[in-house]
C-alpha cells in the first residue's frame, strides 16, 4: 500500500514561527515532526510516500534528501553514531513529492496524489497529526481494512466542546471499536455534532475517493473538504471508522506541541529524571 502526507497547509495557527518554515518541520525534542509521521508509515510497511507539499515547503525534501557534505564531515570524524542516524533518514522509504500550488484544501490536496497513487487502495497520513502508539495507529486501520475491504477512518473521542475542531461522524457500532459510517460533517458546531467521535488525521481510502473530489464543492472555509467527498464516497461504498489505540497530538495547537515534547522527552532516559525534577521544581513554586 502507498500513503499521502498532505503537508501544505499554511500553520496559521502557529505564527509566527511558521511564517517561513513549515509547521511539519516543528521539532518534537530532536526530530521534525513530519519524520513522527513518514515513520508511522514505514512502520506499518509501506515504503512509498507521496508527501504534497507546497510554496515554501523545500525544506522537507532536504530532510528526506542525502546531506552529502554533512556525512563527508562526520565521516571525516569518525562519527559512526551521528552518521548512521543522518543516513537512516535518507534511506527511509521512497519518497515522491508532488505539489498543491494553491490552498485549496485537504481533498484538492489529497487529489493532487492521484497520479501516483494510480488506481489503489492507499493511506493518508495528515502532516500535522502526530500519533504516539504501540501499535501505529495506520498498522491498526490497515488490518481493520483487511477485515472489511473498504474504506477506514481513525476516531477518537473528544470532548464535546471540541468537536468544533474536528470531522465528526455519524455512526453505528458494529464491533468493538469499529463503526459504519452513516455521515460525516466538518467542524460542526457543538448542537450539530452527531457524536463526540472525531475523524483524526489517518484514513485507508479506495481509489473511488478521487471521482468524489472531483465532484466536490468547496465547503467549510470555502475549501474541498476531504469530509465532503467522503460523503459522496458513502453514496456507493460503505465506510468503516475505527477507534485506534494511542494518543494523538495536533501540531497546529501550540499547547499540544509542548505536551509532546514533554511527554516524549519523560519516556528518553537522558531527560526523564531532569526534568522530573524541573516539574517538581516548577509546581512547589506555584
Ligand atoms: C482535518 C480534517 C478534519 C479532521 C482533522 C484532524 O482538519 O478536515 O476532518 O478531523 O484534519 O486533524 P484540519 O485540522 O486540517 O482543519
Amino acid at each position: 500500500m502507498k500513503a499521502v502526507i498532505p503537508a501544505a497547509g499554511l500553520g496559521t495557527r502557529f505564527l509566527p514561527m511558521t511564517k517561513n518554515s513549515p509547521k511539519e518541520m516543528l521539532p518534537i525534542i530532536d526530530k521534525p515532526a513530519i519524520q513522527y509521521v513518514v515513520e508511522e508509515a514505514v512502520n506499518s510497511g509501506i515504503n512509498d510516500i507521496v508527501i504534497v507539499t507546497g510554496r515554501g515547503k523545500e525544506v522537507i525534501e532536504n530532510h528526506f534528501d542525502i546531506a552529502y557534505e554533512l556525512e563527508k564531515i562526520l565521516e571525516e570524524r569518525n562519527d559512526k553514531e551521528k552518521l548512521e542516524e543522518v543516513r537512516k533518514i535518507s534511506e527511509i522509504a521512497e519518497i515522491f513529492y508532488v505539489r498543491q500550488k494553491m490552498p485549496l484544501g485537504l481533498g484538492h490536496a489529497i487529489y493532487v496524489a492521484k497520479k501516483h497513487i494510480d488506481n489503489e487502495t492507499f493511506a493518508v497520513l495528515l502532516g500535522d497529526d502526530i500519533i504516539v502508539a504501540e501499535e501505529p495507529c495506520t498498522k491498526q486501520i490497515m488490518k481493520i481494512y483487511e477485515k472489511y475491504n473498504a474504506s477506514i477512518i481513525a476516531v477518537q473521542e473528544v470532548e464535546r466542546k471540541d468537536v468544533t475542531k474536528y470531522g465528526i461522524i455519524e455512526c453505528e457500532e458494529l464491533d468493538d471499536g469499529v463503526y459504519k459510517i452513516k455521515n460525516l460533517v466538518e467542524k460542526p458546531s457543538m448542537h450539530e455534532a452527531p457524536s463526540n467521535l472525531a475523524v483524526m488525521g489517518r484514513y485507508i481510502l479506495t481509489p473511488s475517493i478521487f471521482e468524489c473530489i472531483e465532484k466536490t464543492k468547496p465547503g467549510k472555509n470555502n475549501e474541498i473538504q476531504l469530509t465532503d467527498a467522503l460523503n459522496l464516497l458513502l453514496k456507493k461504498e460503505d465506510i468503516y471508522a475505527y477507534k485506534f489505540k494511542g494518543k494523538r497530538y495536533d501540531l497546529g495547537d501550540k499547547f499540544d506541541w509542548l505536551r509532546i515534547n514533554i511527554e516524549l522527552a519523560l519516556q528518553r532516559e537522558e531527560f526523564k529524571q531532569k526534568l522530573m525534577e524541573l516539574i517538581r521544581k516548577i509546581a512547589s513554586e506555584e
